[in-house]
C-alpha cells in the first residue's frame, strides 16, 4: 500500500466530485509530490468518534487489502484518518473522518451499441466475480452503479457491504440495492450469499443486454427458489457465452 495510515490529507489537492453513494462522497485528488491522480472516499455523515469512523470503512479496507492485484477490482492505495474545524455559528466542534484511497476509474460509457463488446463486458464481470468468490468474498451490493467502465471493462467498486465467508454458512443481514436483490434476503430469511449473487448478476444481464436468449438465462439466474439458480461456473460456461 503506498499511503498506509496517514493523517491528514494535506499532501493531496482537491479536483472535483466524482460521486457519491449511501454513505460516502468519493472526490477527485492529486498527490502534489508525484502528480499522481487518485480517488478519495469520505464519509458523509458527521458526529461519528474516530472509532466509529474507522469502523464504518473496515469491511471496505479488509477487503481491498486481500484484493490487492485482482484484475478488474479497484486498488486501494491508502487509507487514514483526519479531522477538521467547523466554525459554523460561532460554536467550534472537532469533525472526524475516515478516507480511502483509492486507484482513480477513469469512466467512460460502455459502448452498447456492440453487443460483442457488451457481453465481453458481462462475461469479464462474471470471471472477477468467480474469482473473489474463490477467495471467500461477496460483495452483497452487486449492481450497475457499483462497476464502473473502463475502456469496456468492469471494474468493481464498493465493498462497504461484502462479507468474507466461508460460502458454506448461512448469513443474516440485510443488504443491497432494489431490484437487485435476492428474494430470499428480501423476505428477511438467512440466505447462502453465493446464490444472492447470482440473482443480482441475473438483473444486471437484464439490464445490459436485451434478447430471447441472454433473457433466459437471466431469468434462470433470478428463479425464486435460490437452491435452483445456476452457480457462477454454469452460467460461465453456457454456450451463449463462447465468442
Ligand atoms: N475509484 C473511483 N474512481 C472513480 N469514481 C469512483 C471511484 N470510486 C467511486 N467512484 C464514484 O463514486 C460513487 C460512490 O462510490 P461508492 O459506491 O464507493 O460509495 P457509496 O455507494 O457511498 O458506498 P457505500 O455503499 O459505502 O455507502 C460511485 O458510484 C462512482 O460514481
Ligand atoms: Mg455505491
Amino acid at each position: 500500500m503506498l499511503y498506509p495510515e496517514l493523517q491528514s490529507l494535506d499532501d493531496f489537492e482537491f479536483i472535483k466530485n466524482l460521486g457519491s453513494g449511501y454513505t460516502s462522497n468519493v472526490d477527485l485528488y492529486r498527490h502534489i509530490q508525484t502528480d499522481r491522480i487518485v480517488a478519495i472516499k469520505k464519509l458523509s455523515i458527521k458526529n461519528l468518534t474516530q472509532s466509529e469512523c474507522r469502523k464504518t470503512y473496515d469491511t471496505e479496507i479488509t477487503i481491498l487489502t486481500k484484493l490487492q492485484g485482482c484484475s478488474n477490482v479497484v486498488q486501494l492505495i491508502g487509507h487514514g484518518f483526519y479531522t477538521t474545524i467547523d466554525n459554523n455559528n460561532r460554536r467550534t466542534r472537532t469533525i472526524n473522518n475516515y478516507f480511502l484511497i483509492l486507484e482513480y476509474i477513469d469512466v467512460q460509457p460502455l459502448d452498447k451499441n456492440s453487443e460483442r463488446i457488451t457481453k465481453q463486458f458481462y462475461y469479464k464481470l462474471l470471471q472477477t466475480l468467480q474469482k473473489i468468490h474463490e477467495l471467500g468474498i461477496v460483495h452483497r451490493d452487486l449492481n450497475l452503479n457499483n462497476v464502473l467502465v473502463q475502456n469496456n471493462e468492469p471494474i468493481l467498486i464498493d465493498f462497504a457491504f461484502g462479507l468474507v465467508t466461508n460460502g458454506k454458512q448461512k448469513v443474516a443481514e440485510f443488504y443491497g440495492t432494489k431490484p437487485y436483490v435476492a428474494p430470499e434476503i428480501i423476505d428477511g430469511q438467512s440466505y447462502l450469499p453465493y446464490p444472492t449473487e447470482v440473482y443480482s448478476l441475473g438483473v444486471i444481464l437484464l439490464e445490459l443486454i436485451n434478447n430471447n436468449e441472454s433473457k433466459e438465462i437471466a431469468l434462470q439466474m433470478m428463479q425464486q427458489n435460490p437452491y435452483k439458480r445456476p452457480n457462477l461456473e454454469d452460467v460461465i460456461a453456457h454456450p451463449w457465452f463462447q465468442l
